[in-house]
């Protein structure tokens, strides 16, 4: 797997039944090129993915498990020119993703086609229909989530806007593995709001999980109306035609270079000021006889949260005074991590779109009804301390779905 680059494309993987019934491709399959060309445009294509993704759908947490399942190789990309006149090819990307069970999202990117965007949603949905037939055995191993840089969407209400963020440089298909999700979210069933729009399909799908789906649109939709959706909406659009720009530089035998557009900077997603996220390694806890030894305590300066691990727990520690403060580390909203979040008074604001957090209680005043644990933590010889059952008993309850660190959005 990779989550930087096009995946191989498959090779050996018949379709063993007739295809007969299959849908029309809703496009005219592409004139043959030569490999060079080929390789070029696929790296362009991917590229615009890259940007869609990570400066648009991960800034702006659109998909706060898109950054995470990338990093955990649970997905992957695939780029292909379409030159053949059916169906088969898609056929076999299917094949190939489900024979990795650790694939959970996986992206078909058609470069240079030129479909219809209803059209291209019907057609995403028969052939992931026929394609989960040919899998077999009864069961759906894929949902689709169809990807047009033009498909209509509404600003009236939170599912309206879904297709604004599916507004992708090239029409691609995403299919998410169904039994993936399980795992995608072990020890998240207590979390209401971090979910990946590429899931959004499944659980469109199983009426169970409605209300988690209906948090994530409604986030998604705060979030584009405090960028402004006409600015959401010209920046993805601003990547698909420079991605196609691209394309015909290719191919009327320019370079394609380097992208034309300078890389976006990190920015606050709600405020567009500069969000500076820290370097800053974290602080690793030591296990003594009396307890959890976080941090000494003259290495707080007043004000500033320091980050620190026990065991796999990420923790934040405030100094306020002649007193330190320990919280869980990560933001119930989109579990980015509190070390980076400004202390107000006696609340800690995360950055990134501004829930706050006491620091006595561990209350939010902005989002009634969230929090995140507070620490009983004492002085002692110099040091910062917490009791190990403590944080026993808060793990029990809250498995840790994040490597220690991990940057989340
Ligand atoms: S991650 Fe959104 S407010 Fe903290």
């Amino acid at each position: 797997m990779s989550n930087n680059s096009a995946g191989q494309e498959p090779s050996g993987v018949l379709l063993h039944r007739q295809i007969d019934a299959a849908p029309k491709l809703p496009f005219t399959p592409l004139p043959e090129i030569d490999a060079a060309m080929c390789r070029e445009l696929k790296a362009a294509a991917l590229d615009a993915n890259q940007r869609y993704l990570v400066d648009q759908i991960e800034e702006h947490s659109f998909c706060p498990y898109s950054r995470g399942g990338r990093a955990q190789e649970q997905t992957e990309r695939y780029v292909h020119y379409y030159s053949e006149s059916d169906v088969r090819p898609l056929i076999e990307f299917m094949a190939k993703a489900a024979s990795d069970p650790g694939l959970v999202v996986v992206q078909v990117i058609l470069p240079m086609i030129e479909t219809d965007p209803e059209e291209w949603i019907d057609f995403c949905h028969k052939v992931t229909d026929l394609g989960n037939e040919y899998l077999g055995a009864g069961t759906e191993t894929f949902a689709v989530a169809p990807l047009h840089p033009a498909l209509a969407y509404k600003d009236t209400t939170p599912f309206a806007l879904i297709p604004l963020f599916r507004r992708s440089p090239d029409p691609t298909i995403q299919w998410v593995r169904l039994d993936g999700l399980t795992a995608l979210y072990a020890g998240r069933e207590r979390d209401t709001k971090y979910v990946d729009p590429s899931d959004i399909m499944a659980f469109m799908e199983e009426k169970h999980q409605q209300p988690l789906f209906d948090r994530i649109a409604e986030t998604n939709l705060l979030m584009a109306n405090r960028l402004g959706i006409p600015r959401v909406e010209e920046a993805l659009s601003n990547i698909s035609v420079a991605a196609q720009k691209r394309y015909m530089n290719i191919l009327l035998g320019g370079t394609s270079g380097l992208p034309q557009d300078a890389p976006s900077k990190k920015a606050c997603p709600c405020s567009g000021q500069d969000a500076p996220v820290k370097t800053e390694p974290p602080i690793v806890a030591t296990l003594c006889e009396e307890g959890w030894q976080l941090i000494a305590f003259r290495d707080l300066k007043q004000r500033e949260p320091r980050h620190v691990q026990v065991e796999d727990v990420d923790l934040v520690v405030v100094r306020i005074g002649a007193s330190a403060h320990v919280l869980y580390g990560r933001c119930p909203h989109r579990l980015a991590l509190l070390s980076d979040a400004l202390v107000e008074n006696t609340r800690l604001v995360c950055r990134h779109h501004g829930w706050d957090f006491s620091l006595d209680t561990g209350a939010s005043e902005g989002v009634p009804g969230e929090s995140v644990h507070r620490f009983a933590a004492w002085l002692d010889d110099g040091q910062v301390w917490i009791k190990p059952a403590d944080v026993r008993r808060w793990r029990i309850e809250h498995p840790q779905a994040f490597k220690p660190g991990e940057l989340v959005p």
